[in-house]
């Protein structure tokens, strides 16, 4: 089996590095990319071709992983040639999901949850040809979401959604607690129902958020377009209270 990547980044590197099967061949391209990028596949056990062209034809499964701006222009570009499946990392919208299934002939919609080198980041999948990728359980776990392209995005939105409502809330409570003078023992009354690591986890949260805002803002608004049927009162106001 031949998987090809499109982009070589952090994810693209860790899936072959977990993916240790003597049956998986990998292949890329070095076309119009960057030094970084280079350095990153001179060091791997993978085939280089000329063209991201080549790539998808000879691909079994193709990975899209590249960047959130770049995802639909790619699958437009190569994603035609590739008769395999086209398996996009991309942490993109399902509006995204949805334009780039019109371009592509097998695509499963793919989400990694967790950082990529984290210790246990869990692939979540949707397609009709998701099962096919099952296999990937072995070396990275996977888990199958349904058949219709788009769920994982929508699923993924969705946590992004409550992540970071929630992160603004703390941001708020935390402030005040400071401001009383009763930080830690805030913590400590909300780790008897939320569990002992509550302060660490809570820090990383509000300092991610408070050093990320303008982002933050950006895939707040984001949400609140995608969902704008649904008139999302408590992301609204986490937009505000991160925006401030
Ligand atoms: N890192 C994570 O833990 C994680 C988790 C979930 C989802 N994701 C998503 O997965 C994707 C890849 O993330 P990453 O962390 O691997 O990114 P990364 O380390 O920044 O690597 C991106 C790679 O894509 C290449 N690339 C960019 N535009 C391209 C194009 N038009 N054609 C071909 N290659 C292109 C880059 O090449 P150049 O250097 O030449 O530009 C680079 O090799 C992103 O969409 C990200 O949102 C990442």
């Amino acid at each position: 089996m031949i998987i090809g990547f499109v982009g070589f980044g952090k994810v693209s590197k860790s899936l072959l590095r977990r993916i240790k099967s003597p049956d998986v061949k990998f292949i890329t391209s070095h076309e119009n990319r960057s030094r970084e990028t280079l350095n990153q596949i001179k060091n791997e056990n993978i085939q280089v071709l000329d063209t991201f062209r080549e790539v998808a034809i000879k691909s079994d499964i193709l990975i899209s992983a590249n960047s959130p701006k770049s995802a639909l222009d790619v699958a437009k570009k190569y994603g035609r040639y590739c008769e395999g499946i086209y398996l996009d990392l991309n942490n993109i919208s399902p509006d995204t999901t949805l334009a780039i299934d019109k371009h592509v002939k097998n695509l499963v919609d793919g989400a990694i949850i967790g950082k990529i080198d984290s210790e246990n980041p869990i692939l979540y999948i949707a397609g009709k040809r998701a099962d096919e990728l099952m296999f990937l359980d072995e070396y990275i776990s996977t888990k199958k979401i349904s058949e219709n392209v788009g769920d994982v995005a929508t699923l993924k939105l969705l946590r992004s959604s409550y992540t970071k409502t929630l992160s603004a809330l703390l941001i708020e409570s935390y402030e005040i607690s400071k401001i009383r003078n009763l930080e830690a023992e805030f913590f400590e009354i909300l780790a008897l129902t939320e569990g002992d690591d509550f302060k660490e986890k809570s820090m990383s949260r509000i300092y991610n958020t408070l050093n990320n805002s303008k982002r933050k803002s950006e895939e707040l608004e984001e949400i609140i377009n995608y969902f704008d049927e649904n008139d999302l009162v408590m992301v609204k106001a986490a937009l505000r209270k991160i925006s401030q």
